[in-house]
């Protein structure tokens, strides 16, 4: 028996929600809703809705959600199948009958399977054969070995309207229409779909091809052409790569989410197997959802130039409605203009290990695009932000999470404007001398404010990395005394664990790492600072815990990485500043100056980034 999505749409729309929840508890009119106590969990004030014209109830108290059809085998502990033919009978409407059909849809499918396997085995042959010279030659010039070429089953459509309907015409024209092969207009002749196109056949989740990419080989538009949707493919339900990067998930317990295909397979090739892509468009929440079957918490790369910031904002707006307890999502954002298949030919895997090694969290990247979305040197400019920062979480349809979001923003809102009177007061009393700071009672000139820097995305995740060295080399913190100061992280609980840090060191001459933790056993810093000891994803030598024998060449050399790590860490906010600021001169008005300053700002950009993947790079040293 199969019940279409149509018919169960109707039988919704004839069943009044709250007529039907009525007859187990007691409902009340609230405005264009109705409200009860939840059955579902024990309360005394209603936070259980109802909203008839939308089909559905949702508790805002436990989360519970559904339409009729979800009440009955929910609440009622009906089956589906029973679900369905009681409120059949109540709408009096009739059950369809098995479907003979259904049956002749099923085989329809599995010949389309047969049509797609030829079509696969075809492209294969013509790649391999005279005519695939120039498709071979391009993914040999973008480094794709002759392993991944079969791995992920390249192929070549040649330029010709007739030729791949000819070679598959046993299959007959209609199949290969219904396959998306071939394109049918009108009453005239169908004809070839891909032509002149290197091929990438796209699988399901059981490796099966159900639709093709193809990429024009050089310029051209468009650049990718796709599969139409047909009775095998659903662009919006479909994820790239989904067949081999969900085993591959369960050794590494990670996701990556790229945009293009050409991303994942380049990725995979690096090593990165656990890597899927949508097909052209956004993130479906459907997406989310199967991702979310596989890991908790994907890691989504985007490119960091405006275009990719508002693709990964709209993926993160997309999640918040369908958030539910211990699933998120994870940003990573690429050097703006490279994606990740360019970032791992420029500067190789490691380079793209770093990066998602410190990737960020859904709220974290949500108050970074807000906090970065306009000046925010007004108080209404301010309040604007907080204003969408909580419309965000109201976006947030679990509640639990709801609030913790509402919290962080709420945290991260107020020691980004409010915080720093604090810590001038705090910092006021002290004052630095040549050899570290010897009393807390001669008086400290104030900070220079307009001299912060704020550091956030994935430099935080950096920064933490720096706090976990200062814990583990506490000599160091006064002398980073002048850098640690004017740093500001967007993240509460790391500002307020580094002014500890601050304060400890100027209090306390020679401090060791146990003297360390036993001052901020006092603080509620403790905790996270324990945390950060434990925490090793960031490959510093700083961050590892080294022998008592430890040469001190050795030490030495955590102590300078550390120096330097901090030095990038401070330096590259106003460099990634001045370089926008440079680009958009060399935009507005392009003359050998401006573009030779571009240049330099792009290429100490880059060393700073350089410096910090060999900063990472310890194995052979520890
Ligand atoms: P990009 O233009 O970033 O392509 O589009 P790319 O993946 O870097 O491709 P290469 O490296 O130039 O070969 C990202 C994704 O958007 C879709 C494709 O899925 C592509 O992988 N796209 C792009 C299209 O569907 N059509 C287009 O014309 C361009
Ligand atoms: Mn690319």
């Amino acid at each position: 028996m199969t019940l279409s999505p149509q018919w169960l749409d109707e039988l919704r729309s004839r069943t009044t929600l709250s007529t039907l929840i009525g007859r187990t508890v007691k409902v009340q009119k609230a405005g264009r809703e109705f409200k009860a106590c939840c059955p579902f969990h024990n309360e005394k004030t209603p936070s259980f809705t109802i909203n008839d014209e939308k089909g559905f109830y949702h508790c805002f108290g436990c989360g519970a959600h559904g339409d009729a059809i979800r009440w009955m085998t929910d609440q009622r502990g009906l089956g589906f199948m029973d679900a369905v033919k009681d409120l059949a009978a109540e709408a009096q409407m009739e059950v369809p009958a098995p479907d003979p059909r259904a049956a002749q849809r099923q085989e329809a499918r599995a010949t389309l399977h047969d049509v797609m396997a030829a079509a696969q085995d075809w492209f294969v042959t013509q790649f391999n054969g005279i005519e695939g010279t120039a498709a071979r030659d391009y993914l040999k010039n973008r480094g794709i070995s002759d392993k991944t070429i079969k791995e992920f089953g390249f192929g070549f459509a040649p330029d010709s309207r007739g030729r791949l309907k000819e070679a598959l015409s046993i299959h007959g024209v209609d199949q290969l229409v219904e396959a998306g092969l071939l394109i049918k207009v009108e009453d005239r002749d169908p004809y070839d779909r891909f032509r002149g196109r290197l091929m990438i056949p796209i699988r399901d989740p059981r490796g099966r091809v159900i639709a093709f990419g193809g990429r024009i080989l050089g310029d051209g538009e468009p650049k990718y052409l796709n599969s139409p949707d047909t009775p095998l493919f659903d662009k919006g339900r479909t994820l790239y790569n989904l067949d081999k990067a969900s085993p591959a998930s369960r050794q590494t317990g990670r996701i990556l989410v790229v945009e293009g295909y050409m991303d994942a397979i380049a990725l995979a090739q690096a090593g990165f197997e656990d890597v899927v892509a949508p097909l052209g468009t956004a993130l479906t929440e459907n997406q989310i959802e199967r991702i979310w079957k596989m890991v908790e918490a994907p890691i989504l790369c985007f490119d960091g130039d405006n275009a990719g910031q508002k693709a990964a904002m709209r993926a993160a707006l997309r999640a918040l409605p369908i958030l539910r307890p211990s699933h998120s999502l994870n940003f990573i954002s690429l050097p703006a203009g490279q994606d990740p298949d360019d970032l791992i030919r420029s500067d190789g895997p490691q380079a793209f290990a770093e990066l998602i090694a410190a990737p960020q969290m859904l709220g974290e990247k949500i108050w970074q695009v807000e906090f970065e979305a306009e000046p925010l040197n007004t108080p209404e400019s301010k309040a604007g932000l907080k204003k969408r920062l909580s419309d965000h979480a109201r976006d947030i349809a679990d509640h639990d999470i709801a609030q913790h979001y509402r919290q962080d923003f709420q945290e991260r809102y107020e020691s980004a404007f409010f915080a720093k009177r604090d810590s001038h007061n705090r910092q006021g009393q002290f004052q630095r001398s040549k050899n570290g700071f010897k009393s807390q009672y001669v008086s400290f000139k104030p900070m220079d404010d307009t001299k912060s820097v704020l550091i956030d995305g994935h430099d935080l995740r950096i920064a933490k990395a720096i706090l976990g060295g200062l814990i583990r080399h506490p000599s160091q913190i006064s002398r980073h005394f002048e850098e640690l100061t004017i740093m500001r992280l967007a993240d509460s609980q790391m500002q307020a664990l580094l002014s500890e840090l601050i304060r400890a060191a100027m209090r306390k001459e020679m401090l060791d790492m146990q003297g360390l933790l036993t001052i901020l056993e006092q603080t509620d810093c403790y905790n996270v600072a324990k945390g950060l000891l434990r925490a090793d994803a960031l490959n510093f030598i700083f961050n590892r815990k080294l022998p008592e024998t430890a040469p001190s060449e050795l030490i030495e050399r955590a102590q300078s990485d550390l120096a330097e790590a901090i030095k990038v860490i401070t330096a590259r906010p106003g460099l990634e500043a001045a370089l926008a600021e440079a680009t958009r001169r060399v935009q507005d008005n392009l003359d050998e100056e401006s573009y030779a300053e571009q240049q330099r700002l792009r290429q100490a950009k880059q060393e700073f980034h350089e410096r910090l993947v060999e900063l990472t790079q310890i194995d052979d040293v520890v």
